[in-house]
C-alpha cells in the first residue's frame, strides 16, 4: 500500500507534503517521511517510526524547507516498520525516491548492486530502485533517462516519485500497477496516490495511465506512455470537496460511520428509484441493454466487499432466478475459470483501488463477459475508470479502516442490481414495488437498531478477557456472521471465525467450552428451528451464547445464553439490519480493549498491493 505525495513549486512544499500525507494515511501508517531539496540544493530528509502526526512534530522541531519534495506514509511489505525502512530512500545524498508497490525481483537486483559496491541501509525492496537510478545517472546524467533505464529492469508494481540534487527543480513520476495522479497548479505541479491528498492545492488532475512516466518541472509537464511516446493526458476537474471529514463529536470515525448508516443508505437510494421502480441508467448508459441479456452473474471482491457479494449471490438466485458465483479477487485473478455465455462480471470495492480487485476486473475485461460493473464508493478511483458500468454508493468518505457504512450501502446497491436484473427474469412490477418499499424502509429501521447501542456496550464487557470467538449463521446470515467475525478480529484482535451453523458438528464444535463465546444471528426465518438445534449443541458443551434474534424468534435467555431481541422483522433487508449490532459489538469490545480502532495494527484502508 503506502501513500506518496510530491511537489515542484516556487513556494516551500513541506506543508503541502505533510497535509497530503495526513490525507493518505488511510493507505498505511506505520512510518512516514519526507525529503525536500533546500535552497542550497541539498537533499534534506526526516523519517519517523509511527504516524504522520509524529512526522509533523519532528518537522515542527526542525523544519525543512524547499520547492521540490517528496513524502511517504508506509504500510510495511518488505522489512519491518522502522526509521531505516521508512521512505524516502536516498542514494549517496543525490537521489531521493518514494515508492508504493512491490518490486518482485529486488533480491537479484540487490545482489548485483552489492557486487557493484552499494551498501544497503534498509530491508526494503525499494532501495534497489534508488540505487539503480544513481547507478544509471553515472553514465547518463539525465534523470529521466536514468529512471527509464532503471524501471526497464523492475518486475512488479510501482508508483514512484524521484528527485535529484543535480536537477533540483524537477520531479519524475512513474505509474505502473499502483495509482498515481498529477495535480495541476499555476506554475506548480504535484503528484499523489490519490486526488484527495491534493485537494487543498488544486482541483485539476491528470490520471496517469499504466506505464506512464511524467517529467515534471514547475512550468512544463511531459508525459511518456509505456512505449516512450509523448502523450497528451486530459485534465479532469474534480468535484470532490477538500474538507477533511471530522468525527462530529463521536469518539472514533468508526462509531460516526456506524451511526451515519441511515443517511448513507438514504443518499445511496436517492435518485435511484422513481415511481416505485429502479432507475436502470444509474448503473450506466448501456446498463439496460446489458441487463436484458444477463443469464449469470460473477461477483469478485475482497474482505468486507466480498461478504457483500456473498449476500448478493443469495438474493440474485432467489429473486432474479439466475445463477451467481462469488469469488475472492486474489484467487480469481490467478485462476483459469470458465465464463458461461451472457455472464455479467461485478466487482465490489469501497476504495476502488484494491489491487486484487482491480486486477480481477482487468482480467475480466479480457475474457468473454457480457459486461463489467463496478460497485464502488469513490467516484474518481481506478476501478470506476476501468469498469464499463459503474454504480456509486453514496456513503461518503469512509475513514475508519473497518468498513461499516460502505458495506451496508454496497448491499443496497446490490439489491437494486438484483431487482434491475430480475425485471428481465420474471420479476413482476408488483414485486419490484414491494422490494423498493423494503429498501425505502431501511434508514428508519437501521435507526431503530442503533438504539440498542447501550445494551450492546454492556454485552461487550463479556468479551474483555476472551481470545477467541465463534460466529454462527445460516443462509444469508452466514455472510453476516462472517462480516461480524471480520469486524471483531480486525479492531479488537480477538481471533474470530464464522461458520455455517450446520457445519459446527463437523469440526469447530471441538473448540466449544465454557471459555468460548459463540455469537449467533437468529432471525425469524425458515432456518430458525434448524439454527436453534445447532445452538443446543453449543449449550450442551457449556459454550456461552450471545444471540441476536428478532422479537418473534422466541429464543430464551438463560445463565449461559444472552439474547438481544432486536427490532427487526424478517424480510430481504434483514442481512443489512443484523449487521448493525455486530458492528456495534466489535466496536465496543475494541473500546474495552483500548485498541486503535480507526487505524488497527498492520492494516490499511486501501490495499493497493497484492
Ligand atoms: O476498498 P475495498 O472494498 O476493495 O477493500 C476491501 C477490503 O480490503 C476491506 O473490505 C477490508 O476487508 C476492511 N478492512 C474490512 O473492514
Amino acid at each position: 500500500m503506502c501513500g506518496i505525495v510530491g511537489a515542484v513549486a516556487q513556494r516551500d512544499v513541506s506543508p503541502i507534503l505533510l497535509e497530503g500525507l495526513k490525507r493518505l494515511e488511510y493507505r498505511g501508517y506505520d512510518s512516514a517521511g519526507l525529503a525536500v531539496i533546500d535552497e542550497n540544493d541539498v537533499v534534506q530528509r526526516i523519517r519517523v517510526l509511527g504516524k504522520v502526526n509524529q512526522l509533523q512534530q519532528e518537522h515542527e522541531a526542525s523544519p525543512l524547507s524547499g520547492g521540490t519534495g517528496i513524502a511517504h506514509t508506509r504500510w510495511a511489505t518488505h522489512g519491518k516498520p522502522s526509521v531505516n525502512n521508512a521512505h524516502p530512500h536516498i542514494c549517496r545524498d543525490e537521489i531521493a525516491l518514494v515508492h508504493n508497490g512491490i518490486i518482485e525481483n529486488h533480491e537479484s537486483l540487490r545482489e548485483q548492486q552489492r557486487s557493484a559496491g552499494f551498501e544497503f541501509t534498509s530491508e526494503t525492496d525499494t532501495e534497489v530502485i534508488v540505487n539503480g537510478i544513481y547507478q544509471a545517472i553515472q553514465t547518463n546524467p539525465d534523470i529521466l533517462e536514468a529512471v527509464f533505464q532503471t524501471i526497464s529492469q523492475l518486475n512488479g508494481a510501482y508508483a514512484l516519485g524521484v528527485i535529484n540534487k543535480a536537477d533540483p527543480k524537477r520531479l519524475i513520476a512513474v505509474r505502473k500497477g499502483s495509482p498515481l495522479v498529477i495535480g495541476v497548479g499555476i506554475g506548480e505541479y504535484f503528484i499523489a496516490s490519490d486526488v484527495f491528498a491534493l485537494l487543498p492545492v488544486t482541483q485539476r488532475f491528470i490520471f496517469l495511465e499504466e506505464g506512464d512516466v511524467a517529467d515534471i518541472k514547475r512550468d512544463k509537464l511531459t508525459i511518456y506512455d509505456k512505449d516512450r511516446n509523448i502523450v497528451d493526458r486530459p485534465i479532469n476537474v474534480s468535484e470532490l470537496n477538500a474538507d477533511v471529514a471530522d468525527k462530529a463529536g463521536y469518539r472514533h470515525y468508526m462509531l460516526k460511520e456506524i451511526f451515519s448508516q441511515p443517511d448513507a443508505i438514504s443518499e445511496s437510494l436517492k435518485s435511484r428509484i422513481e415511481d416505485g421502480k429502479i432507475v436502470i441508467n444509474e448503473f450506466g448508459q448501456n446498463a439496460d441493454s446489458i441487463f436484458t441479456r444477463v443469464k449469470a452473474v460473477k461477483i469478485v471482491a475482497c474482505g468486507t466487499s466480498y461478504h457483500a457479494g456473498l449476500i448478493a449471490a443469495n438474493w440474485i438466485e432467489e429473486i432474479a432466478n439466475i445463477s451467481c458465483h462469488v469469488e475472492i479477487a486474489s484467487e480469481f485473478r490467478y485462476r483459469k475459470s470458465v465464463v458461461t455465455d451472457n455472464t455479467l462480471f461485478v466487482c465490489i470495492s469501497q476504495s476502488g483501488e484494491t489491487a486484487d480487485t482491480l486486477a480481477a476486473l482487468q482480467k475480466a475485461k479480457e475474457e468473454k463477459y457480457l459486461g463489467t460493473l463496478a460497485i464502488c464508493n469513490v467516484a474518481e478511483s481506478t476501478i470506476t475508470r476501468e469498469a464499463e458500468l459503474v454504480f456509486l454508493t453514496h456513503a461518503g468518505p469512509e475513514i475508519g479502516v473497518a468498513s461499516t457504512k460502505a458495506f451496508t450501502t454496497q448491499l443496497v446497491a446490490l439489491f437494486l442490481l438484483v431487482v434491475a436484473i430480475g425485471r428481465n427474469n420474471g420479476l413482476s412490477l408488483e414485486d419490484e414495488n414491494g422490494y423498493v418499499k423494503q429498501l425505502e424502509s431501511l434508514p428508519g429501521r437501521v435507526n431503530q437498531l442503533l438504539l440498542h447501542k447501550d445494551e450492546i456496550e454492556v454485552m461487550a464487557k463479556s468479551f474483555a478477557d476472551k481470545h477467541h470467538a465463534l460466529f454462527l449463521g445460516r443462509g444469508n446470515f452466514l455472510p453476516v456472521a462472517m462480516e461480524g467475525a471480520l469486524k471483531l478480529k480486525e479492531i479488537s484482535y480477538i481471533h474470530a471465525e464464522a461458520y455455517a451453523a450446520g457445519e459446527l458438528k463437523h469440526g469447530p464444535l471441538a473448540l466449544v467450552d465454557k471459555d468460548m463465546p459463540v455469537i449467533a444471528v437468529a432471525p425469524n426465518n425458515h432456518l430458525l428451528e434448524k439454527l436453534k438445534s445447532n445452538l443446543q449443541e453449543v449449550q450442551a458443551r457449556e459454550g456461552k451464547l450471545f444471540i441476536f434474534a428478532d422479537k418473534n424468534s422466541e429464543v430464551e435467555a438463560t445463565d449461559n445464553v444472552r439474547v438481544l431481541n432486536i427490532s427487526a422483522v424478517y424480510d430481504f433487508m434483514a442481512p443489512i439490519l443484523y449487521t448493525i449490532p455486530l458492528q456495534l459489538l466489535a466496536y465496543y469490545v475494541a473500546v474495552i480493549k483500548g485498541a486503535d480502532i480507526d487505524q488497527p495494527r498492520n492494516l490499511a484502508k486501501s490495499v493497493t498491493v497484492e
